[in-house]
Order: structure tokens, then C-alpha cells, then sequence
């Protein structure tokens, strides 16, 4: 044993390659010991356990025999010890021959057990959505946020952003080992840019879990208004989507995209929100080519295959405007719609630029106090606590939607389900995109929904349905 410390540690790389691996060792035996009493320490305690200490642990190990080969080397350029040039004889007759191998043996299980477990806990650990949404705190805290709240947050991320099989697993872990250092260098643009092209096609991700054959009918939504008036008066807009999707041979409404026997690919510019050239195959082999009114440029992207993703571009990281979310939260009753004018006081601090989320948090209380003391001094006396609600909504609306470290602000990251907050379906859905036989993309206002009511107080429908 003391022979092989001596030789292992003569030269200078091999001392040092024995050092770093001892201590690397120890620290990872104990933080490891850590974690099984069950103890969480956060992400940077992740970090350092599963990446930062196993690399120095691995370089240890390895400067360990390099360090013997160059002390060799250095010995025989030298002259001394006469045959070191030749590789060491191991006779097992000699007890201290055997005993030298059982202890390298012994300490290799020891280092592989060790390396096998931190390898296989790492992994693991960099695929739960904590690692994924808060390591890397500033890049990702917009997209963790807004993950939080949708219904997908119950999903890994890994599910959409990597899904199964081996190949993607080491596609992703190459680009995310990129991803950190890009991320320590302070590299990476803000705000990251979508969408994601090297996003997996949705086939291998959501397809996973949701059918694309599977006939979702028509779905009732009631959209919720209020008006900027002293009563916030609430109105809505109820359609009735065609959700579709295929039933027995046929595929009807907006999942007819999807149904496997029609193909779609489109070309379109960086961001996908011009779209250029359409091509549908239907399922008996037909081809249509819509060309674009603006005739398609030069630099025309590759072609798409439309899927899932071209429509439910934010299934997760769902940003939403300042009147929608107020919309909601009024409707809600969170914000009591009761305080007067609280939708048009509301939306005016929310369309404000702060300069971060705690500049925001000070400025949205502040304010909106001071249109009620100044307009309304009685509601501030009465209504104290509905006044705080609604500032604790507002300022979380804002701080959700709303990222300036990574400028991110309304807007930046538009929703393309639908046609208010984006173009979306009317990229396509133009009336302007034609075949050489005149047929278009239509525009009809029936194509996908019927409209029951817009933007009505009190809408029959409603009534009747909900007595
Ligand atoms: C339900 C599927 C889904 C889940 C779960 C999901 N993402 Fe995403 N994510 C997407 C899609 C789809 C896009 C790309 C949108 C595009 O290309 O237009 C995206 C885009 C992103 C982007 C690029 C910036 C942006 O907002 O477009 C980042 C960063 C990101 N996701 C991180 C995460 C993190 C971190 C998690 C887990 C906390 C996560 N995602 C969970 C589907 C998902
Ligand atoms: C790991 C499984 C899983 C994956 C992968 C997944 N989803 Fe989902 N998705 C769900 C579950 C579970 C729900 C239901 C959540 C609920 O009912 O609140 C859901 C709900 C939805 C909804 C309905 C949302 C709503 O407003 O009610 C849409 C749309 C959707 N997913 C689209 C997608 C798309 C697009 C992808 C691919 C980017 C995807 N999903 C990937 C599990 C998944
Ligand atoms: C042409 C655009 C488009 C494509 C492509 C598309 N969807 Fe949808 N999908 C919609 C719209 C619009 C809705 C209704 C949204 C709403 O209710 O607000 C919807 C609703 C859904 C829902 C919720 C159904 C419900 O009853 O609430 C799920 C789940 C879903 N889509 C999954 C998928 C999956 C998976 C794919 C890919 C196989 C896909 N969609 C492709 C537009 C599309
Ligand atoms: C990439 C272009 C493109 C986009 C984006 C797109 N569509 Fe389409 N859509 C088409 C094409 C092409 C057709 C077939 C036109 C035809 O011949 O009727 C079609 C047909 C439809 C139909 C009729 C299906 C049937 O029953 O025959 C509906 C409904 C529809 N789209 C809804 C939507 C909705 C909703 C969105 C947005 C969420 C959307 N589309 C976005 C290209 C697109
Ligand atoms: C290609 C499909 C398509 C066509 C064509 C279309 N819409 Fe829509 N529209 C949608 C979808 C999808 C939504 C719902 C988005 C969502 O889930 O919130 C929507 C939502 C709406 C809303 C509710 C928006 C809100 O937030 O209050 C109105 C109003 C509306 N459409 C009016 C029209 C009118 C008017 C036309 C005719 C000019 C039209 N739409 C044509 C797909 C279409």
C-alpha cells in the first residue's frame, strides 16, 4: 500500500491527481450521505454534487496513472532505475504482489460504485422540472413561472423538450451541458428566442400523451369581458369551437390538420409568423399548393411539417396580455368587480414599465392607493382588504407575464390559438392564400367556430343554458 501511495504520488500530476480524487471522494460520500437522510438543499447544492465534484473526481482519477507514466518517463530519461522502462511484472506468488492487486481492485469497485451512483442520481436529477426551471434562475424563472400555472404543470419538462429514447436523451444532455456554460458566460440572448427549432417534432412529444385521432367535438367557451365604466360591467362572448379531430373515417373541424391521412407543410420566415407557401396532401394522394398573396421570397425558410406545436405554440409558457388576465381575474372574483373602475385602474399599472418585479410591487400598491384616495377616499376606508387582494392579483399578473431582466414584456411571446392576440390561424387562414385553381384558405367566420354571442351583457345563450 505505502509503495503504490509512493509511486503515485512521486511525480507532481500524480500528487495532485491523488489529492483531488481523495477529497472529491469524500465530499461526494458525504454529501451523498446528505441527500439519503433527505435532505434538500436546492439547486446549487445539486449542482455541485452531481456535476462540479464528479468532474474533479474524475479528473483526479485520471491525472492519478498519468502522473505514474510521466514519473516512469521522467525515470528513464534520467537513467535511474534501470528496466523502469518496461512494463511492471506481476508475480501472484508474491504476497505483496497479490496484495497490491486486491487493493487496486478494491479501491476501482469503491471509485465505479461511487461514479455509478452519482451517474445515475445526476441524471435523474437534471430531468426534474425544479432543475430544469430554477438552476439556471434568471434564464428560466419566466418560463418556470408561467409553466407553474398551466395545465400542463403536472408534465416534465424533459416530456416536451426531450421525450423518450436514447438518441434525443444525448442530443439534449450535449446541448445542455452548452446550455450552463452559455448560461455561466452570461452568453445567452434575452429574451431566448422562439420558437425552439430544435424542439422535437410533436409526434415524439404530445403524442405521447394525447391522441391525435381522438374526436374531441365541439366545446362551448364563454369568454368574459369587462368595460373601462365606473361598474366594470361585464359582458361575454360565448362560441362554439370546432374542436373536431377524426371520427370513423372521417376527420372533421380544427383537428382535420392532424388526422394522419392529410399532410400539410409550410415554408415561412424565422419567427413563423409570415407564412409563406402551403402544401396539403389529402389521404387520397391530391396535392394543393396555396401560394401567398406577396408571392413566397428568396430566402424562404426549410419546409415544416405542420403539427400540434404550429397551433399550441404555448401549451406551457403561456403568456397572456394585461386585459385578459384582468378579465379573468374579475370574472374570477378575485379582484372584486365591485370597486369602481378597478378594470380601467387596473389596466393602466399594468401597462406601465417597471424596472424590475419589486420596483413593479411597490409602484402597482402606490398607485392604485392613490386613485382611490384621491377619487374615492370612502372605498379606500371600507373596502381595505378587497383593495389588497386586487393589488396582490395585479402585481402577480405582472410579475408572471412580465420578465425586464430577460426583456421579456407583453407580447414578446404571442399565442397562436386563435386569431385576437396574434394573427395565428389567419397566417394561413387569410382568404389570400390560393391555389391555381382559386381555391383558398377561407377566412369564414364559420370554418372553426359559431359566434353566439360578442361581447353581450347577459347573452340569451347563457341564460338558457345556465338558469
Ligand atoms: C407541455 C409541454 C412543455 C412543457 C411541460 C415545458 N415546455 Fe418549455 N416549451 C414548450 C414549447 C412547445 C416551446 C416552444 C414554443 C415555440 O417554439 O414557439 C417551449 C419553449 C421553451 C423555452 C424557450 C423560450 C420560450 O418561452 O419560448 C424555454 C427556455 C423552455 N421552454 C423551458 C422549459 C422549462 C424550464 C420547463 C419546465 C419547468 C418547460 N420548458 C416545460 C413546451 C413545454
Ligand atoms: C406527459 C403527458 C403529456 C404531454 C407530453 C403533453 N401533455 Fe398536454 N396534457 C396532459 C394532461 C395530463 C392534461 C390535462 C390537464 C388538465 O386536465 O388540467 C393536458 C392538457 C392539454 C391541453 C388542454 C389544455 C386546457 O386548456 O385545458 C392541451 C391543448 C394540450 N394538453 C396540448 C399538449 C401539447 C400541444 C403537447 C406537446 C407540446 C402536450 N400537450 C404534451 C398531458 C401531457
Ligand atoms: C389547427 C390548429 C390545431 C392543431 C394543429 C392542433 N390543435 Fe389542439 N386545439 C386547437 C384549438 C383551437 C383547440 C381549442 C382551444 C380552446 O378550447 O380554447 C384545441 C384543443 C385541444 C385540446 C383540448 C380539448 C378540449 O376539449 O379542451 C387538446 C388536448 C389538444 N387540442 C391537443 C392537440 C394535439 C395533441 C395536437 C397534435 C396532435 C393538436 N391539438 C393539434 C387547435 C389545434
Ligand atoms: C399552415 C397553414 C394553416 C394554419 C396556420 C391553420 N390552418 Fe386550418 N387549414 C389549412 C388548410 C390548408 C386547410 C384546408 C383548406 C381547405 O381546402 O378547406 C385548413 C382547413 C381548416 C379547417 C376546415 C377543416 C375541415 O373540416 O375540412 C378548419 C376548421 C381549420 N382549418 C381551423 C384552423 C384553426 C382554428 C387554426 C388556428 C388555430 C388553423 N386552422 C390554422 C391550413 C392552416
Ligand atoms: C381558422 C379558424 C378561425 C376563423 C376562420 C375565425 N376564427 Fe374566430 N377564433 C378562432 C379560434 C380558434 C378562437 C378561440 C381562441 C381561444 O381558444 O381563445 C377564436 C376566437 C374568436 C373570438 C373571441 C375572441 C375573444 O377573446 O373575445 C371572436 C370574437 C372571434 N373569434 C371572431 C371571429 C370572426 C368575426 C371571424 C370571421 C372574420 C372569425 N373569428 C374567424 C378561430 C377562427
Amino acid at each position: 500500500m505505502s509503495r503504490l501511495m509512493w509511486s503515485l504520488t512521486r511525480h507532481p500530476v500524480g500528487l495532485a491527481g491523488s489529492a483531488l480524487a481523495i477529497v472529491a471522494g469524500i465530499l461526494l460520500i458525504f454529501f451523498l450521505g446528505l441527500e439519503l437522510t433527505g435532505y434538500e438543499g436546492g439547486p446549487y447544492l445539486g449542482i455541485l454534487t452531481f456535476m462540479v465534484i464528479p468532474m474533479v473526481f474524475v479528473l483526479g482519477l485520471v491525472l492519478m496513472p498519468l502522473g505514474l507514466f510521466l514519473q516512469r518517463r521522467k525515470a528513464k530519461k534520467e537513467g535511474r532505475e534501470p528496466g523502469s522502462g518496461r512494463m511492471p511484472v506481476l508475480d501472484l506468488n508474491l504476497d505483496h504482489h497479490r496484495r497490491r492487486l486486491l487493493i487496486i481492485i478494491g479501491i476501482s469497485v469503491v471509485n465505479i460504485t461511487l461514479l455509478a451512483v452519482v451517474t445515475y442520481k445526476g441524471v435523474h436529477y437534471m430531468e426534474t422540472s425544479e432543475f430544469c426551471g430554477t438552476t439556471c434562475h434568471t434564464v428560466m424563472s419566466p418560463e418556470y413561472s408561467t409553466y407553474r400555472q398551466s395545465p400542463h404543470a403536472q408534465v416534465g419538462c424533459v416530456d416536451c423538450h426531450i421525450g423518450s429514447g436514447a438518441g434525443w436523451f444525448v442530443k439534449s444532455k450535449l446541448s445542455g451541458s452548452w446550455q450552463v456554460v452559455s448560461v455561466a458566460l452570461d452568453l445567452f440572448p434575452r429574451p431566448i428566442p422562439t420558437p425552439v427549432h430544435n424542439l422535437r417534432p410533436a409526434r415524439d412529444t404530445c403524442e405521447e400523451c394525447h391522441w391525435p385521432t381522438k374526436f374531441l367535438g365541439e366545446r362551448l367557451k364563454v369568454i368574459p369581458h369587462f368595460a373601462s365604466d365606473e361598474a366594470n360591467t361585464e359582458s361575454s362572448t360565448v362560441l362554439l369551437l370546432k374542436v373536431g379531430g377524426s371520427e370513423g373515417h372521417r376527420a372533421q373541424g380544427i383537428h382535420w390538420h392532424v388526422d394522419p391521412g392529410n399532410r400539410i407543410r409550410y415554408r415561412a420566415d424565422e419567427g413563423r409568423h409570415e407564412i409563406y407557401d402551403v402544401e396539403l396532401t389529402l389521404p387520397d394522394g391530391e396535392k394543393r399548393l396555396y401560394m401567398p398573396a406577396g408571392g413566397v421570397p428568396e430566402d424562404a425558410g426549410e419546409w415544416r411539417e405542420f403539427d400540434c406545436l404550429d397551433c399550441h405554440n404555448r401549451p406551457s409558457h403561456i403568456y397572456r396580455f394585461p386585459a385578459s388576465e384582468l378579465d379573468n381575474a374579475l370574472a374570477e372574483g378575485v379582484i372584486d368587480p365591485g370597486l369602481p373602475f378597478i378594470r380601467r385602474e387596473g389596466l393602466k399599472v399594468l401597462e406601465q414599465d417597471y424596472a424590475s418585479h419589486e420596483e413593479a410591487q411597490l409602484e402597482i400598491d402606490s398607485r392604485l392607493r392613490a386613485f382611490y384616495v384621491e377619487n374615492h377616499p370612502d372605498v379606500l376606508a371600507a373596502r381595505e382588504q378587497d383593495i389588497e387582494r386586487a393589488i396582490r392579483r395585479l402585481t402577480s399578473i405582472y410579475t408572471t407575464n412580465v420578465h425586464p431582466v430577460m426583456n421579456i414584456t407583453w407580447g414578446t411571446y404571442l399565442n397562436h390559438l386563435g386569431h385576437e392576440d396574434s394573427p395565428g390561424c389567419f397566417r394561413c387562414h387569410n382568404d389570400e392564400h390560393e391555389t391555381e385553381d382559386g381555391l383558398v384558405i377561407s377566412q369564414d367566420c364559420e370554418t372553426c367556430h359559431t359566434l353566439l354571442a360578442m361581447e353581450e351583457e347577459n347573452p340569451e345563450i347563457l341564460q338558457m343554458l345556465r338558469p
